[in-house]
């Protein structure tokens, strides 16, 4: 069995730009049911290893924490997971609600972090108004989803993001839509210009991009970018 430990360390295929030819069963109906039930069945393991801010690598925090301080209004965190991100946020003086698919991340979130809210939601379909959010958080929350699919969670973040409203997102870097073998189930990298591209079609303009490369971690993505007023075409 995969640990997180090989999550965190392990150098995937896509680092040197290789196909995938390692046996990886891609899924293609992401949600729901693979990836929600792998994270069922390790949500304990996964909260503990991966469930603090602590054990978050502190570039992040930095990132996460400056974007936070540019918000106006409540702040979503899709795909909360454990809830630490989401804590962050409110730390930071925000507004922040967590929604997962994952009614195990949902219930210890509550427990561990009762002075942010979260509940059980699909990131397909948020049960929010539109532009109920000046923010949303995307951090490693699409990385289960094929390009297709996070188009479709893309489309769901802007109609809940306000018109001035900013994104972030983490994601693996690699050749866009590759396929690897995460330690919970199938997980697709994103290039650059990939994410960018879809991020700007879902109606946000890309402000900033942020990669890292080290031994020890996958690459790593982030984007922040601002919604688009009405009627404002992609430049
Ligand atoms: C890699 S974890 C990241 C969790 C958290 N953002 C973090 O950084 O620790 C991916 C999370 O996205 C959630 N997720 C994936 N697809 C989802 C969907 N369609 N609806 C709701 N949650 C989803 C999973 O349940 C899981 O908690």
């Amino acid at each position: 069995m995969d640990t997180f430990g090989r999550y965190l360390q392990d150098l995937p295929d896509c680092r040197e730009g290789k196909e995938n030819d390692g046996g990886v069963s891609v899924t293609t109906a992401a949600w729901p049911g693979r990836t929600r039930s792998a994270y069922v069945a390790r949500a304990a393991e996964y909260i503990s290893l991966l469930g603090s801010v602590g054990q978050m690598n502190p570039l992040d925090a930095c990132l996460l924490g400056e974007w936070s301080d540019t918000l106006v209004g409540p702040v979503l965190d899709a795909g909360s997971g454990p809830g630490h991100w989401t804590d962050f946020l409110r730390s930071r003086g925000c507004v922040a609600h967590g929604v997962d698919a994952v009614p195990q991340f949902v219930e210890s979130a509550r427990e561990r972090f009762p002075l942010t809210s979260f509940e059980v939601g699909d990131l397909l379909e948020l049960p929010f108004v539109d532009a109920r959010f000046g923010g949303v958080l995307a951090w490693y929350s699409v990385i289960h989803m094929n390009p297709e699919e996070s188009a479709s969670a893309l489309a769901e973040f802007a109609r809940v993001t306000t018109d001035d409203g900013h994104l972030l997102m983490g994601a693996f870097l690699g050749p866009d839509g590759h396929p690897f073998d995460h330690a919970v189930t199938t997980a697709y990298c994103r290039s650059e210009q990939g994410l960018t591209t879809q991020i700007e079609a879902a109606g946000f303009h890309v402000l900033s991009t942020h990669t890292r490369t080290s031994r020890e971690h996958r690459p790593h993505l982030a984007v922040i970018a601002r919604k688009r007023p009405p009627g404002q075409k992609v430049t």
